[in-house]
């Protein structure tokens, strides 16, 4: 099984929206036995809570599912997920930072819009801020890249 992980800081918004979107495109193409994934965040303000209102109402706007409760990434997830996205480029430094030399390095660490098509910016916005139109705006930019980052992982795998 190949193991990806999405990480943002809350694991309310972003993460768990890139999941649902992961997943949607893995049941379409029917790679759920290959390929699996989940989200976390780097803090643990939200841990054991359920995702954002405002993330559950994209998610079911775009017809996908989601069943999540908040959990904080660790450095246990090292030997665990073969690829780890991270959300922006504090949540990378923050999962680096959890690294240890002493760990059999099998996984890789992304920034999520590396697999956007023409990114202007590499962070994925933090929209708990922001109204619902940030929410989409995430959406938008996660669907993008999702599609790309499934396309990598299938051709390194052959799949
Ligand atoms: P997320 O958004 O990292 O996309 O889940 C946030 C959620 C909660 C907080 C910050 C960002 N917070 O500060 O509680």
């Amino acid at each position: 099984m190949i193991n990806v992980l999405f990480v943002c800081l809350g694991n309310i918004c972003r993460s768990p929206m890139a999941e649902a979107v992961f997943n949607g495109l893995l049941k379409e193409q029917h790679l759920q036995n290959q390929i699996q994934c989940d989200s976390a965040g780097t803090s643990d303000y939200h841990m054991g809570e359920t995702p954002d209102k405002r993330t559950m109402e994209v998610v079911l706007q775009n017809k996908l599912a989601l069943d999540h409760k908040g959990r904080q990434f660790s450095a246990d997830d090292f030997e665990v997920y073969n690829y780890i996205i991270a959300m922006d480029e504090d949540n990378k430094k923050n999962i680096l930072r959890l690294e240890s030399s002493a760990t059999q390095k099998s996984y890789k660490v992304f920034l999520m819009r590396e697999f956007e098509d023409k990114a202007q910016n590499l962070n994925v916005p933090d929209p708990y801020w922001s109204g619902a139109d940030g929410f989409i705006e995430v959406y938008e930019i996660l669907w993008r890249s999702c599609q790309n980052l499934l396309d990598y992982i299938k051709k390194e795998h052959q799949l």
